[in-house]
């Protein structure tokens, strides 16, 4: 029996035809204490949910759900650490990185807690000797910049991170984060840098990634050549982050300059992991702390509160409403915090990887809709580019805003009117303006349907008093936690991504085509073969 046929996803489809229509406008008339009731608070995150289409009745059907799905038997089973990633066989325990109890959970005859631990006392000493000036390079110039390679997970989240605590962190110190096999990445990373004070940190769980070891491989080059080729400059210059030791000394950096995490740490959930160690040397050991103290208190709020009162369950829950039962495919966030400006792009891979399945744990195809297609921009950026749409196009997109009543810079007031902004925007969505408002103010007969603004447009929206280490932790954690709820009422696997591994095989198989020098065979099919010899003229070949 799949999800669907279960009484409490009948229930929803039942009240869904009777309240999918209902307007927010006649919602929020109907209900005047909706929206100081229809809101949450977690540690320093306040939800106000009030504007979605829902009444209290299918936050309970929705609840509802999460306990007959058993998510609280599998949050458990995921913080005990049983394998919970049941494709890969493997514990899934980043909540482990941020626990600050030092021991005491025993993983596959490890103590995890006490792993943990090590790697980050090692990680705080190695961050302190770099932003001190103790860690010197191959000539005994200290750092200066630190330029983070990996890709996906093991780039996303301290690349984000960085840009979010930027306040935060040593500007006498330069960060760069190079992801892409388009060499342009690299070359314009590293075009304005000197070789003699740049550390690299080659960041890869499995230390297998194309990419990545294609441009620590270049960069190895490019200091080498900086610095008059002494293969022992390596050393100095070059530290790695991976689950991988063997692979990682086969690459030629020491393994004492390692930082290790483990296969229960998964890619997209590796950030509180040593992948996290450019953000620390950047920000420092004791706010790092504080960003791991935010993700510990949301797991505490995931793993305890009733799913009514639940900031993680009622974002996945409430997002889940609008996918099976509305239809709708996209979600868009909306960060109104410049600093913020990656947000949206690392969530398209915690989300969309870790729910973007077509079948169950028990292989068989899923019955209902998984994942959504994850998109967004800083406001008030997105405000005049994609925004018409949300307020007057013909699809449904739920959005989240998140805002911060402190501002980290404030220009003369300015952030007022950037909250304006913020409070206006999910407002205009949710009420729009009638036909008949829009006439009253003189409107031509024949553009007021053009003026006409619906409404009925669904947002959440995400407060904390200011963007701080804690709570930058506490909403990753919460959208986190989100991921794993709508996964766990999908019954999909939200923490393997057998999908893209496809596309790498075959990149595998078509780069020699494109390197050869002499034409090579065309047997792939007849679009590719034909880009291949187009691609091929085009570098002279
Ligand atoms: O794209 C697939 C993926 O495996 C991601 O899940 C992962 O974050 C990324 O590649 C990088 O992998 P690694 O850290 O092993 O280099």
């Amino acid at each position: 029996m799949g999800v669907r046929d279960s009484a409490e996803w009948q229930a929803l489809a039942e009240h869904h035809r009777e309240v999918g229509d209902r307007h927010l406008r006649d919602l929020f008339a109907e209900d005047p204490d909706r929206g100081t009731e229809l809101t949450v608070t977690a540690g320093d995150l306040y939800l106000d949910y009030s504007k979605n289409r829902l009444t209290r009745e299918t936050v309970r059907l929705l609840a509802a759900l999460a306990e007959s799905v058993g998510l609280r038997e599998r949050t458990e089973a995921m913080f005990r650490g049983e394998h919970v990633n049941t494709t890969e066989d493997r514990a899934v325990l980043h909540v482990a990185l941020r626990d600050p109890a030092s021991s005491g959970l025993d993983v596959d005859g490890h103590d995890v807690r006490q792993e943990v631990h090590e790697v980050l006392g090692r990680m705080a000493e190695f961050a302190d000797r770099v932003r001190g000036g103790a860690w010197t390079g191959h000539t005994g110039e200290r750092i200066r910049a630190v330029v983070n390679i990996g890709i996906g997970g093991s780039d996303l989240g301290p690349a984000m991170a960085y840009l979010a605590l930027r306040d935060y962190s040593d500007r006498s110190l330069t960060f760069r984060f190079v992801s892409n096999i388009d060499p342009t990445d690299l070359a314009e990373a590293t075009r304005d840098l000197d070789p003699a004070s740049t550390l690299f940190i080659v960041a890869s769980k499995t230390f297998t990634t194309q990419e990545t070891l294609t441009n620590a491989t270049e960069a190895r080059r490019w200091l080498l050549e900086g610095l008059g080729g002494d293969d022992a400059a390596v050393a100095k210059h070059f530290v790695a982050v991976s689950t991988n030791a063997e692979k990682v000394a086969a690459f030629g950096i020491d393994t004492a300059n390692m930082f290790g995490f483990w296969d229960w740490v998964g890619g997209r959930y590796s950030f509180t992991s040593a992948i996290g160690l450019s953000l620390m040397v950047a920000i420092g050991p004791e706010r790092y702390r504080e960003l791991l103290d935010g993700f510990h208190a949301m797991d505490e709020h995931f793993r305890t509160a009733p799913y009514e009162e639940n900031l993680p369950a009622l974002l996945g829950l409430i997002s889940l409403w609008y996918t099976d039962f509305f239809g709708a495919q996209s979600q868009a966030v909306l960060p109104y915090s410049q600093y913020l400006a990656r947000f949206p792009a690392y969530l398209q891979q915690l989300c969309m990887e870790s729910n973007g399945k077509s079948v169950t744990l028990d292989g068989s195809p899923v019955d209902v809709a998984t994942g959504e297609i994850v998109w967004g921009e800083p406001g008030t950026n997105g405000q005049h580019a994609f925004y018409q749409l949300l307020h007057q196009g013909t699809v449904l997109v739920p959005a989240d805003f998140i805002g911060f009543a402190r501002p980290n810079h404030d220009l003369d007031g300015m952030h007022d009117l950037f909250l304006a902004n913020f409070l206006a925007q999910p407002r205009a969505l949710a009420f729009g303006r009638t036909a008949e408002e829009v006439a009253a103010e003189g409107t031509a007969a024949a553009v007021v349907p053009h003026r006409v603004m619906p409404g009925n447009r669904p947002s959440n929206a995400i407060v904390a008093p200011e963007l701080t280490p804690s709570v930058l932790g506490q909403l990753v954690a919460a959208y986190e936690h989100r991921v794993f709820t709508q996964g766990v009422v999908w019954g999909i696997n939200s923490f393997d991504q057998w999908g893209v591994e496809l596309g790498k095989v075959m990149a595998n198989q078509l780069a020699p085509k494109l390197q050869s020098a002499s034409a090579p065979e065309y047997d792939s099919d007849s679009s590719t073969d034909a880009l291949v010899r187009l691609l091929r003229e085009g570098r002279g070949r």
